[in-house]
């Protein structure tokens, strides 16, 4: 692809009218064992998948609809950190193409104004220790329209278009953020997780905010652990690591 210069990612680069679902083509190359750093993108998906098996609205030659294969040599339970590493590159991009004002918020979302832009799905395939393969899937709204959105959406959304009234040029918003990835991803090979923590913190919307989980538990945001937990301090002072759940601001 011209104009990238990557060290990991991009090795081949996979772009096709149609699929069911990146992730699902990506998963079927690494059990083909394609190379470290494939991307599948698709202009559109029949049965794009989003979280807690949920589907992601797909609509044709709109929106950045991309998988990417990564093969890191890391212990099991680090592979999470990957999730996190994707949502950085991906409001940093915004950030710095758009000047849109992109935050991350626990586990895996992308927001602007608290409305959804981005969303990201990461699969795993490892056996006890040894991590066989990890699949970032990315779902970034670029040029989908309001009238666009399904009218059921369970989370208000948004799209660069919506927010900035400007069309966004597909390739040159892939180029960037494969950039981006490929330089967080050598970083994170070599120096580990710690400064990409560090820009995830400043991302993110909910930091020092008093938020509740899953409206059950209260609480301000303090940070994040290396397991992706996210961590609170309730108002007893002790910290609670939250696993999953459905973080919101008081
Ligand atoms: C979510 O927020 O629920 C995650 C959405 C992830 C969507 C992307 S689009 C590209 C990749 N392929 C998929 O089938 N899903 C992810």
């Amino acid at each position: 692809e011209k104009g990238l210069n990557c060290s990991h990612l991009s090795t081949t680069l996979i772009c096709l009218p149609e699929l069911d679902s990146t992730n699902a083509r990506a998963r079927q190359l690494a059990e083909e064992d394609a190379a470290e750093g494939t991307v599948v993108i698709a202009d559109r998906q029949s049965a794009g998948r989003g979280r807690l098996g949920r589907c992601w609205e797909s609509p044709s030659a709109v929106n950045l609809y991309c998988s990417i294969l990564l093969r890191p040599q890391i212990p099991v339970q680090q592979a999470p950190q990957l999730t996190f590493l994707s949502a950085v590159a991906v409001a940093e991009t915004l950030q710095q193409l758009y000047r849109i004002d992109a935050k991350v918020k626990w586990p895996n979302d992308v927001l602007v104004d608290g409305k959804k832009i981005a969303g990201l799905l990461n699969e795993m395939n490892a056996e006890t220790e040894q991590i066989h393969f990890v699949i970032l899937g990315i779902g970034v709204n670029l040029n989908m329209s309001t009238e666009q959105f399904p009218e059921e959406l369970n989370y208000p959304a948004t799209s660069v278009l919506i927010e900035t009234g400007q069309q966004v040029d597909r390739p040159a918003f892939v180029r960037a953020l494969l950039q981006l990835l490929d330089d967080y991803y050598g970083e994170f090979l070599q120096q580990g997780f710690v400064s990409i923590r560090r820009r995830w913190e400043t991302l993110c919307d909910m930091m020092s905010q008093r938020v509740s989980v899953d409206n059950s538990m209260f609480g301000t945001v303090v940070g994040l652990d290396s397991d992706g937990a996210l961590r609170l301090q309730l108002d007893d002072g002790h910290i609670e690591r939250v696993m999953a759940g459905d973080v919101r601001p008081q």
